[in-house]
C-alpha cells in the first residue's frame, strides 16, 4: 500500500496528512493561524511565515503519530509548491525537501488548486473524470474541466478579487470577523437579500469579477452611514452572499451544460458555503454535484496527498532543486 506524507503551508494553515492508496486518510492535522490574523482583519504574510516555522515540525510529527507510522514506513513526501504566499510556501517546501532527503524518499510537488480539485476523492472515491470544477477560495475563483487526474483545462478565472476575497472584504466592512465567508453565511441566515447589488456577469466568458460588488457594498454602507439611515448587517450579508452565489452557480451550471459534463465539483474554501451548494444543485437537478465536507474545502494537506497519489503512480517526482512558486500556473490545455 502506498503511503504519502503531505504538507500544505500556502496561506494561513500549517497542515500535514498521511494518505494511502484508494484515498484512505490515515491522519489529518491542521494548525490554523486564524486567531492570530483575526487581530488584523486578514492574513499578514510576514506573520504567517513565522507561524508556519513554529508549527511545521510538530504538525508533521503529530500526523505521523496519528497514522502510527515512522518516516521509514512512507513511500513519498508531497508538498504544495504554489500558488500562495511565498514566505509561507517556502517553509513547507524546504521542510519537505529536507525530510525527503533525510529519509531517502521521493518528493512530489503539488499545485494547490489541483489539491482543492482532488479533495472530493477523499470522501467520494467513486468520483470519475471528466468533471467540471468550480474552484473558489480566498485567492482564486475559477472554472476548469478536470479531464483526467492532473489534467485541467481552465475555462475562466477571476479578473480581480477572488470570491473568498470578496466575502472577506465585505465582512470586514460590515464589522464581521475574519475569515469573512463563514461570518457572512452565519449573518445571512438571519437576514433577507433585500438589496440588489450589481453582479458582473461577463457574459461572453467564464471569467469572474467581484471587485465591483465589493465597491457597491462599500458605497452603500458609506451612504447609509453618512445619511444616518438604519440598515441590518444581516440583510446586507444576505444580499452580498446572494450576489456572489448567483453568479458562481449560474456560470458553473452553464459550463457543465455547454461541455456536456454530468458532474460538478465544488472546491476551495467558498465551497463550504451552504447557499452556494444548494443553489448549484437547484440549477442542475439532473447532475451530480459533489463537494467536500467543510474541513476538506478550506486548506488542508489531505487534498495535497490525494492529488499526489496520481503523481506517485506516474513516477512524477520533483528534484531537490524544487522551489516554491507564488504564481504557479495551473497545468492546462486549450
Ligand atoms: O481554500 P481556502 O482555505 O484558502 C485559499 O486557498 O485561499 O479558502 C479560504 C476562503 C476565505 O476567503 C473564506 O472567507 C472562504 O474561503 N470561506 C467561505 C466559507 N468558509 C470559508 N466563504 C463562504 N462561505 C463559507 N462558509
Ligand atoms: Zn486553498
Amino acid at each position: 500500500m502506498v503511503k504519502i506524507l503531505a504538507i500544505e503551508s500556502s496561506c494561513d494553515e500549517t497542515a500535514a496528512a498521511v494518505v494511502a492508496d484508494g484515498y484512505q486518510l490515515l491522519a489529518n492535522v491542521i494548525a490554523t493561524q486564524i486567531p492570530v490574523h483575526q487581530l488584523y482583519g486578514g492574513v499578514v504574510p510576514e506573520i504567517a511565515s513565522r507561524e508556519h516555522l513554529n508549527s511545521v515540525v510538530p504538525v508533521v510529527e503529530r500526523a505521523l503519530q496519528e497514522a502510527g507510522l515512522g518516516l521509514a514506513d512512507l513511500d513519498a513526501v508531497a508538498v504544495t509548491q504554489g500558488p500562495g504566499l511565498i514566505g509561507s510556501l517556502l517553509v513547507g517546501v524546504s521542510y519537505a525537501k529536507a525530510l525527503a532527503l533525510a529519509a531517502g524518499l521521493p518528493l512530489i510537488a503539488v499545485h494547490h488548486l489541483a489539491g482543492h480539485m482532488s479533495a472530493p476523492f477523499l470522501e467520494h472515491p467513486d468520483l470519475t473524470f471528466p468533471y467540471l470544477a468550480l474552484v473558489v477560495s480566498g485567492s482564486h475563483s475559477g472554472l476548469a474541466i478536470a479531464e483526467q487526474a492532473g489534467h485541467y483545462r481552465l475555462l475562466g478565472q477571476s479578473r480581480d478579487d477572488a470570491a473568498g476575497e470578496a466575502f472577506d472584504k465585505i465582512a470586514r466592512a460590515l464589522g464581521l470577523p475574519y475569515p469573512g465567508g463563514p461570518a457572512i453565511q452565519q449573518a445571512a441566515a438571519q437576514g433577507q437579500p433585500i438589496y440588489e447589488f450589481p453582479c458582473a456577469w461577463l457574459d461572453d466568458s467564464y471569467d469572474f469579477s467581484f471587485s465591483g460588488l465589493k465597491s457597491a457594498v462599500l458605497n452603500f454602507l458609506n451612504k447609509k452611514q453618512m445619511k444616518g439611515e438604519p440598515y441590518r448587517v444581516e440583510d446586507v450579508a444576505a444580499s452580498a452572499q446572494e450576489a456572489i452565489v448567483k453568479v458562481l452557480a449560474a456560470k458553473a451550471a452553464r459550463a457543465a451544460e455547454h461541455f456536456g459534463l454530468d458532474t460538478i465539483v465544488l472546491a476551495g474554501g467558498v465551497a463550504a458555503n451552504q447557499a452556494l451548494r444548494s443553489r448549484v444543485q437547484q440549477m442542475v437537478p439532473d447532475k451530480r454535484v459533489v463537494y467536500p465536507s467543510p474541513v476538506f474545502c478550506t486548506d488542508n494537506a489531505a487534498m495535497i496527498g490525494a492529488a499526489a497519489l496520481n503523481k506517485y503512480a506516474q513516477g512524477d517526482f520533483a528534484g531537490l532543486d524544487l522551489n516554491a512558486q507564488a504564481n504557479l500556473p495551473l497545468y492546462f490545455y486549450n
